[in-house]
């Protein structure tokens, strides 16, 4: 939530600040704004809307400098306007910052601060911060790095936020408490500060991920020094980016999103890369080997995420009972953390979640991990805080994720919940020789139907066309493909603004059968396998009550087919792989139902692609 882009270096700050936002767009677009300091003044540049209108906003002006910041806003604390944007001045002028995150305890700060004369101009909690700063300057006569100190010690909350001053043009200064916050070291003392590392692929290679309680100082001459909140200095620790700018770009497709869903089969071969070895018969994840015997021994597993990775977490349940035999409790996040919940040392916390960053996935692993159990992270993003924080893991390595939408993410996840369910199972007998070795050859095989899958496209296309004005419409499935129907109703939902709800198959007659008449689409997960019988008789129910069925079924259906308005057939598969395939059409059919809508694909009103506040 809220992208944050510093450089201090040449004169190209201001094109490198504004490609920054860009890149930095997905994680909020209620505001865009800038500040540059050139000839020994601040100049700031701030407005309501997207990198666009901010870029509109400063036309013609010279945007000069070589030192500046930018930021691009999802709102928490007021709503989206031009004063709300950032960055924010000290009542001097003085001082502009930048922040991510949310400030708990502004309000008695801000009364405080009004009364010892400084005028405050917005309704954030972040404005409170630069008051603050330039307060303990003023009052305590220390430098800006440690006025930052100071107040730091004094707000409760999360952060990242980068400042500098007009009477110190060579300055930036930054800190982070679970908000993330990345230093890009470039040539000639050049560097750089982002929420991620995305604007800054194509400078450099070298990066520091700023850690919680840290604050970084970045001066044109002596370089970069990090110390924390104790003020303690530490060596920083140099890393190398493995990010390339290509995946960054559209790609020739029209939407992030679009060429997310066609990277899948590319994304499901990278997550199982070098892990799902066919020739050996085996399944090694590197990350979590010190684990494994905890996983052979443990009596359950919970699974903490938040939307689309709760979807896939669901899936891992039905994935780790039916093939590891272990109990899982599947929890949001935010419930999680704040229902005093029993947890103790033999249990294993499963942390999923694309950004890595999502605030109250990152604060059930802090509760957890204070009740002693074993932290496992599945994240996509490389050197994220979720990813550091646990104390085993595996990447999904599905590339970065631009569409606000999870797409790609989603199936990366649950292809390293079942490379991880089976290789539990193998190591602990539950899941015998030949049908491991069938499983194995299974999950080998999808990216190649998955893009079987994908060819359907104009026939999806074609039935979004139909649907495209519905108010309303209904997911089902059954066993593992229950949270299909769930992943398949948020992807309309979020992107169509169409309300939709997604049901195990069998509950609709406990209520939403209410709902059915003959403007309702029910898409249903109708595929051969374990419940298939039953998910008929579903279909059955809801063409007895006029409501329109599309139905995703297995190739060579002709019960289904004999039944629905429209059928989407996918390749056969065993149940526990079939979400991996059956999501996809569900995924293009929101997509294309929100293209012919009008709709912002890749950034759906008030969302944002990592949820960093509570
Ligand atoms: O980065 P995370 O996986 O932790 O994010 C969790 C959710 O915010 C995310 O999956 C969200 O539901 C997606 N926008 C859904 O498409």
């Amino acid at each position: 939530m809220c992208g944050i882009v510093a450089y201090v270096g040449d004169e190209r700050a201001y094109p490198i600040l504004i490609n920054g936002l860009r890149r930095l767009e997905y994680r909020g677009y209620d505001s865009a704004g800038v500040a540059l300091i050139h000839d020994g003044e601040l100049h700031l540049h701030k407005c309501q809307g997207k990198v666009s209108d901010l870029e509109n906003h400063v036309n013609g002006a010279p945007m000069l400098g070589t030192i500046g910041i930018g930021h691009t806003r999802w709102a928490t604390h007021g709503p989206p306007n031009d004063v709300n944007a950032h960055p924010h001045l000290s009542t001097s002028g003085d001082i502009a910052l930048i922040h991510n995150g949310i400030i708990e305890n502004y309000a008695p700060i801000k009364e405080e601060l009004k009364h010892r004369g400084h005028v405050f101009r917005s309704d954030t909690d972040t404005e409170v911060l630069v008051h603050l700063i330039d307060d303990i300057q003023r009052t305590e006569k220390v430098d800006l790095a440690e006025a930052v100190r100071l107040a730091l010690n004094s707000v409760v909350g999360a952060y990242a936020i980068v400042l500098l001053s007009r009477k110190e043009p060579d300055l930036l200064i930054a800190a982070r408490k679970s908000s993330p916050l990345v230093i890009g070291i470039g040539d000639n003392g050049e560097h750089f500060l982002v929420s991620d590392a995305t604007p800054i692929v194509e400078y450099t290679k070298n990066v520091v991920y700023l850690e919680d309680g840290e604050i970084a100082v970045i001066d044109r001459k002596r370089g970069l020094r990090i110390k924390n909140i104790k003020n303690q200095y530490k060596t920083p620790f140099i890393q190398e980016l493995e990010l390339h700018l290509e995946a960054l770009e559209k790609g020739g497709y029209d939407h992030f999103m679009l060429k997310e869903i066609h990277e899948q089969p590319r994304s499901i071969r990278d997550s199982m890369r070098g892990r799902l070895n066919l020739a050996k018969g085996e399944v090694v994840l590197g990350g979590i080997k010190d684990y494994e015997q905890k996983f052979v021994n443990a009596k359950r597993v919970v699974v903490v995420a938040c939307g689309t990775s709760w979807h896939a977490g669901l899936v891992g349940e039905y994935l780790f009972e039916d093939l590891a035999r272990i109990p899982v409790e599947v929890e949001y996040a935010s419930e999680f953390r704040y229902r005093n919940p029993i947890i103790n040392e033999d249990d294993i916390v499963l942390a999923i979640s694309q950004s890595g960053e999502t605030a109250d996935t990152m604060a059930a692993i802090e509760l957890a991990k204070s009740r002693g159990a074993t932290i496992i992270g599945i994240c996509n993003v490389v050197g994220s805080s979720i990813a550091r924080v646990t104390h085993g893991g595996s990447y999904t390595h599905a590339g970065p994720e631009i569409g606000v939408a999870s797409t790609k993410a989603f199936t990366a996840q649950v292809t390293v919940l079942a490379l991880m369910a089976m290789m539990i199972g193998q190591k602990k007998g539950t899941l015998t020789g030949s049908k491991f070795y069938r499983l194995l050859n299974e999950l080998d095989a999808i990216p190649g139907k998955v893009e079987k899958v994908l060819t359907s496209e104009a026939h999806v296309k074609y039935i979004a066309d139909i649907y495209k004005n519905a108010t309303n419409a209904l997911y089902l499935g059954r066993g593992f493909c229950f949270p299909v129907a769930l992943e398949g109703a948020l992807k309309l939902k979020e992107i169509s603004y169409i309300h939709a709800e997604g049901y195990p198959a069998a509950e609709m007659k406990h209520g939403p059968i209410a709902l059915i008449d003959e403007e309702m689409p029910v898409f249903v997960i109708a595929t051969k396998g374990a419940s298939y019988e039953k998910v008929v008789s579903n279909i059955q129910e809801v063409k007895a009550r006029k409501g329109k069925i599309i139905a995703i079924v297995t190739e060579g259906d002709t019960v289904v087919k004999g039944l629905a308005d429209h059928v989407i057939e996918i390749p056969d598969a065993p149940d526990c792989l079939v979400p991996l395939l059956a999501s996809i059409p569900l995924q293009l059919i929101s997509y294309h139902i929100a293209v012919m809508r009008g709709c912002n694909v890749d950034q759906p009103r008030n969302l944002a692609k990592s949820v960093t506040v509570e």
